[in-house]
């Protein structure tokens, strides 16, 4: 990543609001989500990009979650801030930071921006899920920790 203004760091809890706004759903009013990063933000398990005072985009991973390993359960970046490396900057430093030597993460096959990141960013794929989503398997993908 050249030149991504601002930084990746853990979440605190004034970040909340910032968060909720990022997210789409959240932002839509969606009060399920709202509580899924609520929670996650209270475990410690969320990340933050935050630029200028705003944050930018958020990601949480949940430690030794996937069998054993660091599970990368949510990565969002503001749609107004996208296509600028804050994803790709948010899944180094969640690499860089994890708890496990490897880290793991899904997406729908319907994701074609995830896809496409986690591609550029040489993740590897483990397998397929059917029944989640109808009609839209999960691709489960996996890379090494890098400090
Ligand atoms: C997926 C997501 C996090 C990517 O964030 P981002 O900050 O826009 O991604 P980056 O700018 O770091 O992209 C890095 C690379 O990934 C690829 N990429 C990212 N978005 C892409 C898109 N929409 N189309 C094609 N390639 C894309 C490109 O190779 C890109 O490099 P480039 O811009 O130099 O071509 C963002 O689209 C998002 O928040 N999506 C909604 C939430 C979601 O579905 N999250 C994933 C499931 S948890």
């Amino acid at each position: 990543v050249t030149h991504v203004p601002g930084e990746a760091r853990l979440a605190a809890a004034r970040d909340l609001d910032g968060m909720l706004r990022c997210d789409p759903l959240a932002a839509r009013g969606d009060r399920e989500r709202a509580d899924f990063i609520r929670q996650a933000l209270a475990r410690g398990e969320c990340q933050v990009h935050v630029a200028d005072g705003v944050v930018r985009g958020f990601m949480i991973v949940r430690p030794a979650h996937f069998f054993g390993r660091d599970f990368i359960d949510l990565l969002v970046v503001d749609p107004a801030a996208r296509r600028r490396g804050i994803g790709r900057l948010l899944l180094r430093h969640g690499l860089a930071t994890a708890g496990t030597s490897q880290v793991f993460t899904s997406t729908n096959v319907s994701n074609q921006p995830m896809r496409s990141l986690l591609r550029a960013e040489g993740w590897f794929f483990s397998g397929e899920l059917h029944g989640l989503d109808e009609g839209d398997p999960e691709l489960v993908f996996y890379q090494s920790r890098r400090p």
